[in-house]
């Protein structure tokens, strides 16, 4: 990697993160923890975490050109997010991450600082200690 290549690059550019939000959705759709948060008809959510991703790590502006700011915190914040969806979410992730990684030339210390993001940028998430509807 040289110093100016970007995550987005090494991995492969956009089709990465396409590839990674597909594997992961596919669990979040089979994984009933999720599927009580998520909304039923997941197609948006694949386009905008790809587009917000392949932003994140490097790739051109689309997510915020198209949303404005990302405020993940607070975007999340409608829906329950316990520490166990929590989770479930990164399980997925990490499984998706891996099998996306599996396949390209990308070295060790882009799966790291990738996990290390979807592990603290998760725990960030959590909104809620209840696990039944009332006050959080
Ligand atoms: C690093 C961690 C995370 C990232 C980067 C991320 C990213 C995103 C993005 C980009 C969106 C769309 C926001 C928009 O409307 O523009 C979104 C929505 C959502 N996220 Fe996350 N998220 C993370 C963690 C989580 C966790 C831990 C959960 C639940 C366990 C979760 C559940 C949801 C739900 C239910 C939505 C709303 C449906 C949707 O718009 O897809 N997210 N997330």
């Amino acid at each position: 990697m040289t110093e100016t290549a970007t995550v987005f690059d090494v991995v492969g550019g956009e089709a990465f993160f396409v590839e990674l939000v597909n594997e992961f959705y596919d669990r979040v759709s089979a994984d009933p923890v999720l599927t009580a948060i998520y909304p039923e008809d997941l197609t948006e959510s694949r386009r905008t975490t790809a587009g917000f991703l392949a932003q994140y790590w490097g790739g051109p502006p689309h997510y915020s050109n198209e949303r404005g700011h990302p405020r993940l915190r607070m975007r999340h914040a409608p829906f329950r997010i316990t520490p166990q969806a929590r989770d479930h979410w990164l399980k997925h992730m990490l499984e998706a991450l891996q099998i996306s990684l599996a396949s390209r030339t990308a070295p060790p210390e882009v799966a790291q600082m990738m996990s290390d993001y979807f592990d603290a940028g998760s725990t960030a998430m959590i909104n809620t200690h209840s696990p039944t509807d009332g006050p959080r």
